[in-house]
Protein backbone atom coordinates (compact mmCIF):
# COMPACT_ATOMS: atom_id res chain seq x y z
CA UNK A 1 0.00 0.00 0.00
CA UNK A 2 1.31 3.47 -0.86
CA UNK A 3 2.66 5.41 1.94
CA UNK A 4 2.33 9.27 1.05
CA UNK A 5 -0.69 11.24 2.75
CA UNK A 6 -1.45 14.72 2.81
CA UNK A 7 -2.08 16.75 6.09
CA UNK A 8 -5.21 18.15 6.86
CA UNK A 9 -5.35 20.84 3.98
CA UNK A 10 -7.65 23.18 5.44
CA UNK A 11 -4.91 23.91 7.91
CA UNK A 12 -1.30 23.70 6.16
CA UNK A 13 -0.80 27.15 5.09
CA UNK A 14 2.22 26.50 3.10
CA UNK A 15 1.03 24.01 1.09
CA UNK A 16 -2.45 25.34 0.45
CA UNK A 17 -0.51 28.33 -1.35
CA UNK A 18 1.06 25.67 -3.28
CA UNK A 19 -2.13 23.78 -4.15
CA UNK A 20 -4.10 26.91 -5.27
CA UNK A 21 -2.47 27.39 -8.58
CA UNK A 22 -3.81 23.86 -9.94
CA UNK A 23 -7.28 24.95 -8.60
CA UNK A 24 -9.52 25.50 -11.28
CA UNK A 25 -12.13 27.43 -9.40
CA UNK A 26 -12.21 30.64 -7.37
CA UNK A 27 -15.15 31.95 -5.67
CA UNK A 28 -18.46 32.41 -7.58
CA UNK A 29 -17.23 30.08 -10.28
CA UNK A 30 -18.94 26.56 -11.66
CA UNK A 31 -17.29 23.56 -12.75
CA UNK A 32 -19.16 22.15 -16.04
CA UNK A 33 -18.96 18.62 -16.29
CA UNK A 34 -18.42 17.60 -19.73
CA UNK A 35 -20.85 14.54 -19.28
CA UNK A 36 -23.22 16.72 -18.82
CA UNK A 37 -23.84 15.02 -15.38
CA UNK A 38 -23.27 17.18 -12.19
CA UNK A 39 -21.98 20.71 -11.67
CA UNK A 40 -19.49 21.93 -9.00
CA UNK A 41 -19.29 25.48 -7.63
CA UNK A 42 -16.53 27.00 -5.47
CA UNK A 43 -19.49 29.19 -3.64
CA UNK A 44 -20.40 30.64 -0.10
CA UNK A 45 -23.59 28.48 0.88
CA UNK A 46 -25.24 31.76 1.84
CA UNK A 47 -24.61 33.45 -1.29
CA UNK A 48 -28.15 33.19 -3.62
CA UNK A 49 -25.91 34.77 -6.81
CA UNK A 50 -23.32 31.44 -6.20
CA UNK A 51 -25.98 28.97 -5.59
CA UNK A 52 -28.19 30.41 -8.71
CA UNK A 53 -25.25 29.82 -10.80
CA UNK A 54 -25.03 26.11 -9.19
CA UNK A 55 -28.32 25.27 -9.70
CA UNK A 56 -29.75 27.64 -12.40
CA UNK A 57 -33.17 26.21 -13.69
CA UNK A 58 -32.43 22.61 -11.74
CA UNK A 59 -34.69 21.65 -9.11
CA UNK A 60 -33.53 19.03 -6.66
CA UNK A 61 -35.67 16.55 -5.24
CA UNK A 62 -33.21 15.72 -2.43
CA UNK A 63 -30.51 17.65 -0.74
CA UNK A 64 -27.55 15.97 1.85
CA UNK A 65 -25.58 18.69 3.66
CA UNK A 66 -22.87 18.45 5.79
CA UNK A 67 -21.85 21.73 6.76
CA UNK A 68 -18.85 22.45 9.21
CA UNK A 69 -20.15 22.10 13.00
CA UNK A 70 -16.77 22.10 14.43
CA UNK A 71 -17.34 25.74 16.06
CA UNK A 72 -13.82 26.11 16.66
CA UNK A 73 -13.03 25.24 12.71
CA UNK A 74 -15.46 27.93 12.59
CA UNK A 75 -13.56 30.88 14.14
CA UNK A 76 -15.42 30.27 17.30
CA UNK A 77 -18.82 31.97 16.56
CA UNK A 78 -21.45 31.49 19.57
CA UNK A 79 -24.26 29.19 18.74
CA UNK A 80 -26.69 31.85 18.23
CA UNK A 81 -24.63 32.87 15.05
CA UNK A 82 -23.99 29.66 13.94
CA UNK A 83 -27.89 28.79 13.49
CA UNK A 84 -28.83 32.03 12.32
CA UNK A 85 -26.04 30.91 9.29
CA UNK A 86 -27.51 27.50 8.86
CA UNK A 87 -31.03 29.03 8.63
CA UNK A 88 -29.79 31.16 5.59
CA UNK A 89 -28.34 28.18 3.40
CA UNK A 90 -31.15 26.08 4.69
CA UNK A 91 -33.20 28.12 3.27
CA UNK A 92 -31.84 28.96 0.28
CA UNK A 93 -31.51 25.07 -0.19
CA UNK A 94 -35.42 24.85 -0.26
CA UNK A 95 -35.84 27.43 -3.39
CA UNK A 96 -34.17 25.19 -4.98
CA UNK A 97 -36.30 21.80 -4.40
CA UNK A 98 -39.05 20.12 -6.18
CA UNK A 99 -41.98 20.47 -3.49
CA UNK A 100 -41.87 16.64 -3.04
CA UNK A 101 -38.41 16.80 -1.51
CA UNK A 102 -35.95 15.23 1.22
CA UNK A 103 -33.66 17.06 2.87
CA UNK A 104 -30.81 15.75 5.20
CA UNK A 105 -28.34 17.23 7.45
CA UNK A 106 -25.56 16.00 9.13
CA UNK A 107 -24.43 17.78 12.86
CA UNK A 108 -22.65 17.10 15.94
CA UNK A 109 -23.58 17.54 19.15
CA UNK A 110 -21.26 18.77 21.94
CA UNK A 111 -21.86 16.84 24.78
CA UNK A 112 -19.31 18.88 26.69
CA UNK A 113 -21.88 22.34 25.83
CA UNK A 114 -25.25 21.08 26.32
CA UNK A 115 -24.98 18.99 22.66
CA UNK A 116 -25.11 22.47 21.26
CA UNK A 117 -25.77 22.93 18.08
CA UNK A 118 -28.00 19.86 17.89
CA UNK A 119 -31.07 21.17 19.86
CA UNK A 120 -30.69 24.95 18.68
CA UNK A 121 -30.85 23.55 14.95
CA UNK A 122 -33.89 21.17 15.70
CA UNK A 123 -35.86 24.55 16.50
CA UNK A 124 -34.42 26.63 14.32
CA UNK A 125 -36.22 23.77 11.53
CA UNK A 126 -39.10 23.84 13.66
CA UNK A 127 -39.66 27.76 13.17
CA UNK A 128 -38.72 28.09 9.82
CA UNK A 129 -41.65 25.81 8.57
CA UNK A 130 -40.25 24.99 5.85
CA UNK A 131 -39.74 21.29 6.35
CA UNK A 132 -41.38 18.30 8.52
CA UNK A 133 -39.43 16.55 10.24
CA UNK A 134 -39.23 12.76 9.89
CA UNK A 135 -36.55 10.77 11.53
CA UNK A 136 -33.61 11.33 13.47
CA UNK A 137 -30.85 9.25 12.31
CA UNK A 138 -27.63 8.06 14.45
CA UNK A 139 -24.64 6.75 12.52
CA UNK A 140 -22.06 4.88 14.73
CA UNK A 141 -18.94 5.71 13.99
CA UNK A 142 -15.75 2.83 15.33
CA UNK A 143 -13.50 5.18 16.66
CA UNK A 144 -14.20 7.34 19.24
CA UNK A 145 -13.23 9.34 22.28
CA UNK A 146 -13.30 9.89 26.28
CA UNK A 147 -13.17 5.76 26.18
CA UNK A 148 -12.50 5.87 30.63
CA UNK A 149 -14.51 8.58 32.11
CA UNK A 150 -17.46 8.71 30.18
CA UNK A 151 -19.84 6.20 27.60
CA UNK A 152 -17.50 6.51 24.40
CA UNK A 153 -17.95 9.07 21.71
CA UNK A 154 -19.16 7.00 19.06
CA UNK A 155 -22.36 9.01 17.07
CA UNK A 156 -22.69 11.21 13.97
CA UNK A 157 -26.50 12.62 13.94
CA UNK A 158 -28.48 12.43 10.98
CA UNK A 159 -31.97 14.99 10.77
CA UNK A 160 -34.23 13.97 8.24
CA UNK A 161 -37.04 15.86 6.77
CA UNK A 162 -39.31 16.79 3.98
CA UNK A 163 -41.55 18.82 2.06
CA UNK A 164 -44.66 17.57 0.51
CA UNK A 165 -44.93 13.99 -0.22
CA UNK A 166 -41.06 12.74 -1.36
CA UNK A 167 -40.21 9.36 -3.01
CA UNK A 168 -38.72 6.94 -0.27
CA UNK A 169 -37.32 3.30 -0.82
CA UNK A 170 -36.51 1.04 2.08
CA UNK A 171 -33.32 0.12 2.05
CA UNK A 172 -31.59 -2.96 3.26
CA UNK A 173 -28.08 -3.98 5.26
CA UNK A 174 -25.84 -6.85 4.57
CA UNK A 175 -26.73 -8.40 7.87
CA UNK A 176 -29.26 -11.66 7.22
CA UNK A 177 -31.96 -11.50 9.52
CA UNK A 178 -32.20 -13.85 12.21
CA UNK A 179 -34.64 -14.15 14.36
CA UNK A 180 -38.00 -15.88 13.68
CA UNK A 181 -41.12 -14.71 15.07
CA UNK A 182 -43.70 -11.72 14.33
CA UNK A 183 -46.36 -14.61 13.58
CA UNK A 184 -49.04 -13.36 11.59
CA UNK A 185 -52.11 -15.04 9.95
CA UNK A 186 -52.65 -14.01 6.20
CA UNK A 187 -55.14 -15.72 4.20
CA UNK A 188 -56.08 -17.67 7.31
CA UNK A 189 -52.41 -19.12 7.01
CA UNK A 190 -50.04 -18.50 10.08
CA UNK A 191 -46.79 -16.79 8.45
CA UNK A 192 -43.70 -16.16 10.28
CA UNK A 193 -41.47 -12.94 9.52
CA UNK A 194 -38.80 -14.36 7.22
CA UNK A 195 -41.16 -15.48 5.14
CA UNK A 196 -43.09 -12.39 4.90
CA UNK A 197 -40.15 -10.21 4.43
CA UNK A 198 -39.05 -8.21 1.24
CA UNK A 199 -35.79 -9.37 2.03
CA UNK A 200 -33.29 -11.68 4.00
CA UNK A 201 -31.32 -8.48 5.31
CA UNK A 202 -32.45 -6.49 8.40
CA UNK A 203 -33.38 -2.61 7.25
CA UNK A 204 -30.86 -0.29 8.92
CA UNK A 205 -33.82 1.76 10.84
CA UNK A 206 -32.50 4.78 12.34
CA UNK A 207 -29.74 3.63 14.04
CA UNK A 208 -26.82 2.17 11.67
CA UNK A 209 -24.25 -0.02 12.83
CA UNK A 210 -23.40 -0.92 9.33
CA UNK A 211 -21.01 1.74 8.04
CA UNK A 212 -17.37 1.23 8.47
CA UNK A 213 -15.56 5.01 9.06
CA UNK A 214 -13.49 5.99 6.58
CA UNK A 215 -10.07 5.59 7.49
CA UNK A 216 -6.59 5.68 5.60
CA UNK A 217 -6.28 1.66 4.50
CA UNK A 218 -9.67 2.03 2.32
CA UNK A 219 -9.81 2.65 -1.41
CA UNK A 220 -12.04 5.35 -1.04
CA UNK A 221 -9.82 7.10 1.58
CA UNK A 222 -9.11 10.73 0.55
CA UNK A 223 -6.06 12.26 1.96
CA UNK A 224 -6.23 15.70 2.75
CA UNK A 225 -9.57 16.17 3.96
CA UNK A 226 -10.90 16.01 7.42
CA UNK A 227 -14.36 14.99 7.66
CA UNK A 228 -14.95 12.66 4.67
CA UNK A 229 -18.04 10.46 5.28
CA UNK A 230 -18.54 7.36 3.67
CA UNK A 231 -19.99 6.28 0.77
CA UNK A 232 -22.48 3.62 1.92
CA UNK A 233 -24.16 6.53 3.78
CA UNK A 234 -24.41 8.68 0.93
CA UNK A 235 -25.67 5.66 -1.45
CA UNK A 236 -28.21 4.90 1.15
CA UNK A 237 -29.64 8.29 1.49
CA UNK A 238 -29.51 8.56 -1.77
CA UNK A 239 -31.37 4.79 -2.96
CA UNK A 240 -33.86 5.52 0.02
CA UNK A 241 -34.68 9.40 -1.57
CA UNK A 242 -34.06 9.68 -5.33
CA UNK A 243 -34.50 8.23 -8.35
CA UNK A 244 -32.41 7.57 -11.11
CA UNK A 245 -31.87 11.24 -13.06
CA UNK A 246 -33.10 12.91 -10.34
CA UNK A 247 -30.94 15.88 -8.82
CA UNK A 248 -29.42 16.13 -5.26
CA UNK A 249 -27.89 19.16 -4.03
CA UNK A 250 -24.77 19.33 -1.26
CA UNK A 251 -23.70 22.85 -0.60
CA UNK A 252 -20.26 21.48 1.36
CA UNK A 253 -19.20 18.70 -0.58
CA UNK A 254 -15.17 18.63 0.74
CA UNK A 255 -14.20 15.30 -0.68
CA UNK A 256 -16.97 14.96 -2.80
CA UNK A 257 -18.54 11.55 -1.35
CA UNK A 258 -22.33 12.81 -2.45
CA UNK A 259 -21.10 13.61 -6.02
CA UNK A 260 -19.32 9.54 -6.21
CA UNK A 261 -22.34 8.30 -4.70
CA UNK A 262 -24.65 10.33 -7.37
CA UNK A 263 -22.09 9.47 -10.37
CA UNK A 264 -22.68 5.49 -9.29
CA UNK A 265 -26.40 5.82 -8.34
CA UNK A 266 -27.15 7.88 -12.13
CA UNK A 267 -28.36 10.92 -10.17
CA UNK A 268 -27.04 14.73 -10.84
CA UNK A 269 -25.50 15.90 -8.56
CA UNK A 270 -25.50 19.71 -7.86
CA UNK A 271 -22.59 20.36 -4.63
CA UNK A 272 -20.47 23.44 -4.01
CA UNK A 273 -17.66 24.02 -1.33
CA UNK A 274 -16.26 27.44 -0.23
CA UNK A 275 -12.40 26.01 -0.75
CA UNK A 276 -11.28 25.77 -4.02
CA UNK A 277 -9.12 23.18 -2.89
CA UNK A 278 -12.09 21.20 -1.32
CA UNK A 279 -13.63 21.77 -4.90
CA UNK A 280 -10.82 20.60 -7.05
CA UNK A 281 -10.74 17.57 -5.18
CA UNK A 282 -14.42 16.65 -5.36
CA UNK A 283 -13.56 17.12 -9.29
CA UNK A 284 -10.17 15.17 -9.33
CA UNK A 285 -12.07 12.32 -7.69
CA UNK A 286 -14.98 12.26 -10.27
CA UNK A 287 -12.44 12.23 -12.95
CA UNK A 288 -10.68 9.63 -11.13
CA UNK A 289 -13.27 7.38 -10.39
CA UNK A 290 -14.17 7.70 -14.30
CA UNK A 291 -11.01 7.27 -15.32
CA UNK A 292 -9.51 3.87 -13.10
CA UNK A 293 -12.84 2.87 -11.48
CA UNK A 294 -11.30 3.89 -8.48
CA UNK A 295 -13.38 5.88 -5.31
CA UNK A 296 -10.52 7.53 -3.82
CA UNK A 297 -6.85 7.14 -3.47
CA UNK A 298 -6.49 4.83 -0.17
CA UNK A 299 -3.13 6.60 1.50
CA UNK A 300 -2.06 7.70 -1.50
CA UNK A 301 -3.56 11.63 -2.82
CA UNK A 302 -5.56 13.58 -5.35
CA UNK A 303 -2.04 15.81 -6.12
CA UNK A 304 0.22 13.30 -6.75
CA UNK A 305 1.28 14.75 -10.11
CA UNK A 306 1.64 18.39 -8.74
CA UNK A 307 3.47 18.18 -5.54
CA UNK A 308 7.03 15.93 -5.75
CA UNK A 309 6.91 12.15 -4.75
CA UNK A 310 7.48 11.47 -1.02
CA UNK A 311 10.32 10.37 0.46
CA UNK A 312 8.17 7.43 0.76
CA UNK A 313 7.79 7.34 -2.76
CA UNK A 314 11.31 7.89 -4.20
CA UNK A 315 12.82 5.01 -1.88
CA UNK A 316 10.40 3.05 -3.23
CA UNK A 317 11.12 4.06 -6.81
CA UNK A 318 15.38 3.69 -5.77
CA UNK A 319 14.72 -0.31 -4.65
C1 LIG B 1 -18.00 18.61 7.13
S1 LIG B 1 -17.27 19.02 5.58
C2 LIG B 1 -18.29 18.13 4.46
C3 LIG B 1 -17.89 16.66 4.32
C4 LIG B 1 -18.50 15.92 3.14
N1 LIG B 1 -19.85 15.48 3.44
C5 LIG B 1 -17.69 14.69 2.73
O1 LIG B 1 -18.18 13.57 2.86
O2 LIG B 1 -16.55 14.86 2.31
C6 LIG B 1 -17.73 20.70 5.43
C7 LIG B 1 -17.22 21.45 4.19
O3 LIG B 1 -17.91 22.70 4.13
C8 LIG B 1 -17.08 23.67 3.54
N2 LIG B 1 -17.61 25.01 3.90
C9 LIG B 1 -17.39 25.75 5.02
N3 LIG B 1 -18.10 26.88 4.98
C10 LIG B 1 -18.79 26.89 3.81
C11 LIG B 1 -19.69 27.80 3.18
N4 LIG B 1 -20.04 28.96 3.75
N5 LIG B 1 -20.21 27.46 1.98
C12 LIG B 1 -19.86 26.29 1.37
N6 LIG B 1 -18.99 25.41 1.91
C13 LIG B 1 -18.47 25.70 3.11
C14 LIG B 1 -15.69 23.35 4.11
O4 LIG B 1 -14.68 23.85 3.26
C15 LIG B 1 -15.72 21.81 4.19
O5 LIG B 1 -15.09 21.27 3.06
Amino acid sequence: MKNNPLPRLDEDQALRERLLPHCRLSLGEVWEDPLGQHRVACADATNLSHIKNLVRDDRASLAIHDPPYNLVAFNLRDVDAFIEWCADWVQLSERFMVHNASFYVWLGADQNQHFQPLPQFMMMMQQLELFESRSFITMRNQRGYGTQKNWMAVRQELLYYTKGNPFFEVQYTDIPKILRGYYKKINGRKTENLERGRSENIRPGNVWVDIQQVFYRMEENVSGCYAQKPLKSSERIISASSQPGDCVLDFFSHSGSTLISCEQLGRRCLTADLDPIYCEISIRRLEHFRNSGKVGWQNGHPFEDVLEPSLDEQLMADE
